[in-house]
């Protein structure tokens, strides 16, 4: 396994282009499996989410080619479906394997799908998924720690969901297309990603309307069919958005070319309120900060609220605030791991709960810190960038699993950082060199 040594304390400053989004690749990429033939997807990200997905789809029977070369473009062929099943190994790995319940069942009538079971974060439950699922006709049985479904009819049905929830309207959506009849999903998630597959679905022959709004209606069809032009994935938010509190963080000058700028909302109002300059240039997000940072409380919130994918890094950001901010985290109930670490670095914070109350302080300093999932280690990376002298940072997979070329783009940046080995001895924290720059 790989760690990550950052060098900190330089301000980042120059140009890093989004990539695809993730979390909308990833049930894009799936919804390939409602409309037989061959599909051709651009900007999907280089993730390890993404390869799980593929060889997913290729255990389902669906091969996926990606030029040598390479690059964003997929090319899917979905012709046949020779399993209908998501295993646990591949579900373990990666929770947002489940969004293939619905389109499995909508292709062959059943799915046999793993329980995703807990992560990180929480306990990440799917009774949403099957509540809705079963409106539209489908039934279920839990065993061995798999969802049994099959359905004979889908047909159209009014849903209201008791939580927002991202991947539950996700798999809803790709069973209520090819449904008989009209579906309504009211308390649907409103998350950019659900409008650009929603989008994705449209461009194969779906009839929906209201993404991007807690209510969705979907006109049945008959089938679909491939897209006739190569889809486009949307830009990373919540990747676009790290950056830009990288930016934020080191008191640099970053510009994030490619943003989804018009999901970026919240996040680029709290960055103004820190005391960031933040101005937009069609689809170039830039960002300067050269004052004090000023502490911002923040709720996360389902979009267009600020984004929880987002509260990790927003953490780090106020532990260099000039004063204390406060962050409560309203989605998931286990998501302040990061904190533990960050006090590590020098961090000050209080946790009450799903309450953080965050002490900011002048300066962080290096040290040896471990990612607990995905976000985290975002939030990690960051607090390195900015701290003095050297951190080391383990579980490297995690950051894997959702920033694309990430020691590239930060070395596109002016960030000294490395990948290395595990076993590599490093000396984090203030070098005599470091005590003699301060
Ligand atoms: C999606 O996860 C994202 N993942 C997450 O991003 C993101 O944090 C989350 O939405 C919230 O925005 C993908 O899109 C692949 P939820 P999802 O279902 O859909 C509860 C990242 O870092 N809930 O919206 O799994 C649940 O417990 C990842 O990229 C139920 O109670 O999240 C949680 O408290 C992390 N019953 C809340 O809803 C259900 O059936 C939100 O979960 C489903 C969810």
């Amino acid at each position: 396994m790989d760690k990550l040594v950052i060098h900190g304390g330089h301000p980042l400053q120059g140009t890093v282009r989004a990539s695809g989004a993730k979390n909308a690749a990833l049930p894009i990429l799936i919804a390939t499996l409602l409309a037989p033939g061959e599909h051709v997807i651009d900007n999907v990200p280089e993730l390890v989410d993404v390869s799980f997905t593929l060889s997913l789809l290729g255990r389902i029977g669906c091969p996926s080619l990606i030029p040598a070369e390479g690059g964003a473009r997929v090319r899917l062929d979905t012709t046949r479906v020779a399993f209908s099943e998501a295993p646990y190994d591949v579900v373990r790995k990666m929770r947002a394997s489940v969004v293939a319940l619905g389109p499995l069942l909508a292709r062959c009538g059943h799915a046999r799908v793993s329980l995703p079971g807990g992560c990180a974060i929480g306990v990440r439950p799917i009774d949403q998924h099957l509540k809705g699922l079963e409106a539209l006709g489908c039934r279920f049985e839990l065993e061995g720690g798999y969802v049994n479904g099959v359905v004979e009819h889908l047909r159209g049905a009014e849903i209201h969901l008791d939580v927002p929830t991202v991947t539950g309207t996700e798999n809803i959506m790709m069973a209520a297309v090819l449904a008989d009849g009209v579906s309504v999903i009211h308390n649907a998630a409103a998350e950019p990603e659900i409008v650009d597959l929603a989008c994705f679905l449209r461009a194969m022959g779906a009839r929906i309307r209201g993404e991007g709004t807690d209510t969705i209606e979907i006109d049945g069809v008959p089938a679909l069919r491939p897209a006739r032009n190569p889809y486009r994935i949307m830009g990373d938010r919540i990747e676009a958005g790290t950056y830009l509190v990288g930016g934020a963080i080191t008191g640099g000058a970053v510009t994030v070319e490619r943003a989804p700028v018009a999901a970026l909302g919240p996040v680029l109002d709290t960055l103004r309120q820190a005391g960031c300059e933040v101005t937009v240039d069609g689809d170039r997000v830039h960002l300067r900060r050269d004052g004090d940072l000023r502490p911002v409380d923040i709720e996360t919130r389902p979009h267009p609220g600020f984004p929880t994918d987002m509260q990790a890094q927003w953490m780090a950001l106020m532990a260099l605030a000039q004063g204390t901010s406060t962050i409560r985290e309203t989605i998931f109930e286990n998501r302040f791991m990061h904190a533990a670490e960050l006090m590590r670095l020098g961090a000050r914070i209080e946790l009450d709960g799903n309450t953080a109350r965050v002490h900011g302080r002048e300066q962080l300093t290096g040290a040896t810190v471990m990612a607990t999932d995905l976000r985290a280690s975002a939030s990690l990376f960051l607090a390195g960038l900015a701290a003095r002298g050297t951190t080391e940072m383990l579980r490297l997979y995690h950051l894997d699993r959702g920033y694309e070329k990430l020691e590239a783009k930060l070395a596109a940046l002016g960030a000294q950082v490395e990948r290395v080995p595990d076993d590599v001895r490093v000396r984090t924290g203030v070098s005599a060199d470091d005590r003699a720059a301060i």
